[in-house]
């Protein structure tokens, strides 16, 4: 079954086009990876998919239906949980344990159910110790591991992640990896990180020139 997929889209940013008739199919369950250099149109691309960046053409599929209204893309972002290249547009809660509570409280989900996801979601990036700080003193891989962890407690169906592999160290950059690979989720994971791309091992398409080539 194909999850996501995008037809023929073009973006533009500033009047620039981005974006140039890109084609993406990712099914369900499939695990990717979209490289591309700095500027290539990674962040457009999951932007656009996520509803934030208005395509001038094209269309947008989730589970076969195509993404229309804002009410299309706030359920595609129901199922898909965004992690954004710079956590700081991400994160918005005064500590990382109110940030970890915020979308399970959100669900309507119940206090013990809440409790347990944020203990969960700590233990599994190794960041209990993290719990009760302010996450404006967080280091910049801290509120990377934060940031993924809070789209977690969603328990999205799938996930994206705009260049996770960024201001992590080799140790946490092997800890989110080896989450990845594990996840039985869907995943589509943007990097310029070659030494990233060899730890997931997946399928990668090259963004260059507005759309992606097998590569
Ligand atoms: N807010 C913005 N204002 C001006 N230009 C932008 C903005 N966002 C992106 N761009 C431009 O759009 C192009 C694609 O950017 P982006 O999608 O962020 O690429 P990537 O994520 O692959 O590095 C780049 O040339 C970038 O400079
Ligand atoms: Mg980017």
């Amino acid at each position: 079954m194909i999850l996501l997929e995008t037809r023929n889209l073009f973006v533009s940013v500033k009047n620039r086009q981005i974006l140039k008739g890109l084609n993406l199919q990712v099914k369900k369950g499939e695990k990717i990876i979209i490289l591309g250099s700095n500027g290539a149109g990674k962040t457009t691309l999951i932007e656009s998919i996520m509803g934030f960046v208005k395509p001038d053409k094209g269309s947008i599929f989730f589970i076969g239906k195509e993404l229309k209204t804002e009410e299309d893309f706030k359920c595609l972002r129901r199922s898909i949980g965004y992690v954004f290249q710079n956590p700081e547009d991400q994160l918005f809660s005064p500590t990382v344990e109110e940030e970890l509570a915020f979308a399970p409280i959100n669900l309507g989900i119940s206090s013990e159910k809440t409790e347990e996801l944020i203990e969960q979601t700590l233990k599994l990036f190794k960041i209990e110790h993290l719990r009760h700080r302010n996450i404006h003193d967080l280091s910049g891989g801290e509120k990377r591991l934060v940031s993924i962890a809070c789209v977690l407690t969603m328990n999205p169906e799938a996930l994206i992640l705009d260049e996770p592999s960024a201001y992590l160290d080799d140790e946490n950059v092997r800890l989110v990896a080896q989450f990845l690979n594990e996840t039985e989720k869907t995943v589509i994971v943007t990097t310029h990180d070659k030494e990233f791309v060899k730890l997931l091992g997946w399928k990668t398409y090259l963004l260059k020139n507005g759309v992606l080539h097998i590569s």
